[in-house]
């Protein structure tokens, strides 16, 4: 068994679990299209901000790497960003195809596709945004370094991309095996601010990099998470 269908079976099992279910969209995916991209001004109004030309906007794609059921990319549709979405696993793709369908958007449906981010089914300078939610730092950093290349591979250049990372800084650049939890016999990756951006290297400029921490004063406040949500645009060359 290779190691990448290992992985696919640990991912589907994630899904089995029912624990990475997720019907609505994380809020810093919100933000990035809203400010970088295209603001929702109305009930069907947009303002586009991503400075491109009316054909260029005809011909705008969008694409969500490692899209689990396709939570992002019903967002990503609903702001007419034509989305196309790929993941390692078969079950979450085949329910979100499902979801689609249900919601009457088999154009959608048709567009996910069950693939590895090492190696991406779509053609050089595609797409004009990469968006990757909890997935590159949801592996081991060598998979991760191969995927990052295959983004920026596929992303046209002064595209945007938004990808986020789990940090801890007590313990800073290390990956581990995640031993409970829905997501069990994983790899998560953790990063630092330095380790970012010896990630991105000079494949891209980073234009934002937000930092999060989660704490819990009810409980002196203890921190239970802390996540960088980083906004990269591909260098000319
Ligand atoms: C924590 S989930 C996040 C899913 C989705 N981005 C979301 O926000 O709902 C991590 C996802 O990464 C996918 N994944 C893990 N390794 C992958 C790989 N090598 N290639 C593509 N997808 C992968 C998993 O199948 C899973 O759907």
């Amino acid at each position: 068994m290779s190691f990448e269908t290992m992985r696919q079976d640990k991912w589907n099992e994630a899904y089995e679990r029912r624990g990475n279910i997720l019907f609505y969209p994380h809020e810093e995916i919100i933000r990035f299209i809203n400010k970088y991209v295209r603001k929702r001004t109305g009930i069907s109004d947009f303002s586009d901000i991503m400075p491109l030309s009316a054909s260029e906007w005809k011909e705008f794609a969008s694409l969500d790497i490692g899209c689990g059921i396709g939570r992002h990319m019903k967002l990503l549709d609903e702001f007419g960003l034509n989305p196309y979405g790929m993941d390692l696993s078969d079950r979450a793709i085949e329910e979100g195809k499902r979801w689609m369908r249900s919601l009457g958007k088999q154009d959608v449906a048709d567009r996910m596709t069950v693939a590895s981010v090492t190696e991406l089914p779509y053609d050089d300078e595609f797409f004009n945004i990469c968006v990757s939610h909890s997935v590159l730092d949801c592996m081991p950093r060598e998979t991760a370094e191969k995927g990052l290349n295959e983004a920026f591979r596929v992303l046209k250049k002064k595209g945007l991309m938004y990808l986020d990372f789990y940090m801890d800084d007590a313990k800073g650049d290390f990956e581990e095996p995640v031993l409970s939890g829905f997501d069990k016999g994983t790899v998560k990756s953790y990063f630092t601010v330095k380790g970012i951006n010896d990630f991105i290297g000079d494949k891209g400029t980073i234009c934002e990099c937000k930092i999060i921490r989660a704490s819990d004063a009810a409980a002196g406040d203890m921190e239970y998470g802390c996540r960088a949500h980083v906004t990269i645009q591909k260098n000319m060359q």
